[in-house]
């Protein structure tokens, strides 16, 4: 049988180019040799998102970003979190097998209250136990199917621990029923840099959105930070904002050219920045037009995640039995 893949995208706002190289991108590819199961964590982002609206729109956003930019759905299952209600039962019986301590250092938990204390407030101000137990909910839905790999970012990797640690206290206890999984990291894609440089990253504002109207996506390209040399001047690509990017679009031929006009001088930041664009523009037009045409359609997209919903509980039902059969609810 195939090897399962499966993955969480966390409803918060349609993608940028960091996103795609580093997740988007990766998982698409590892579903050509996987049975994939992607996934809109809708339950994850109510920890954050608390306006109903909101939720509602970020969630069709991702669903039809996915889809524009080339998931296909008669080969991915592709389904709401919230769809499949085994992974609230697996949640609770993950929950008897965590350690609290393991939960305390868990990152997204310990910034806030490391912040919290910074400021002299109450260590536990503002935090709401989804946050808390928020890797045992990731945890579930990566063993609730059975999964071997899950393609995440770096940030992510944490929370893959999490998960083994977890299955193994259950599996010690009652035999090798959970599958560890592994994670699936791309390190060399995980720093994309921003318009300023810093981490491509939607909290920085200095993202170039992948599907933002050529008029904006320009202007944001055209913002990128480079040094002050003159267009003669010979140039680092590797320590050039631009070219870090150009690099993952150009084919490999026009890469290598373009390092030697890096080198050689006479090439001028905004001559590279247009061909950046362009290049971005060409190689997301059409998903653009797919991306607008889907967000139009929630049915279409209602009709995609329910289907993945149904294969998805194909897979969970006979796991969850075991687990029960397993803890002594059901025989
Ligand atoms: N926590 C992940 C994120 O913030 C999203 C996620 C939820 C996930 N459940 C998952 C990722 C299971 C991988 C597997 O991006």
């Amino acid at each position: 049988m195939n090897r399962v893949a499966l993955t969480g995208i966390k409803p918060t706002g349609p993608p940028h180019i960091g996103n795609y190289l580093g997740m988007i991108k990766p998982a698409l590819e590892l579903a050509r040799d996987h049975q994939a199961l992607y996934f809109l964590a809708d339950y994850h982002a109510l920890t954050t998102v608390k306006n109903r609206d909101r939720l509602i729109q970020l969630t069709y956003e991702v669903a039809a970003a996915w889809v524009a930019l080339g998931l296909n759905p008669e080969q991915v299952m592709f389904y709401r979190q919230s769809d499949i209600i085994e992974v609230f039962e697996l949640t609770w019986i993950l929950d008897c097998f965590t350690a609290k301590g393991m939960l305390n250092r868990a990152h997204a938990y310990k910034a806030v209250v490391d912040e919290n204390l910074q400021a002299g407030r109450d260590p536990d101000k503002q935090i709401n136990m989804g946050l808390y137990s928020y890797p045992v909910l990731m945890a579930a839905d990566i063993l609730l199917y059975g999964s071997h790999v899950v393609p995440v970012g770096l940030d992510q990797k944490q929370h893959l621990e999490m998960t083994r640690d977890i299955a193994m206290a259950f599996n010690k206890n009652y035999g090798d029923i959970l599958v560890l999984p592994e994670a699936s990291i791309k390190e060399e894609v995980m720093t994309i840099p921003g318009t300023d440089g810093r981490k491509m990253s939607a909290s920085y504002n200095n993202t170039l959105p992948v599907f933002a109207p050529p008029a904006k996506l320009r202007k944001r390209v055209m913002r990128i930070v480079t040094d002050s040399k003159r267009p003669e001047d010979p140039k680092d690509p590797e320590s050039c904002n631009v070219f870090a990017i150009f690099r993952h679009f150009a084919p490999p031929d026009t890469v290598e050219s373009t390092r030697q006009k890096y080198i050689q001088g006479g090439l001028a930041y905004g001559e590279i920045k247009g061909e950046l664009f362009e290049l971005l523009d060409s190689t997301f037009g059409s998903a653009r037009e797919k991306y607008n045409e889907l967000l139009a359609d929630r049915d279409e997209i209602d009709r995609i995640l329910m289907k993945g919903a149904e294969e998805a509980r194909a897979i969970a039902k006979p796991i969850i039995e075991r687990v029960r059969q397993a803890v002594g609810v059901a025989k």
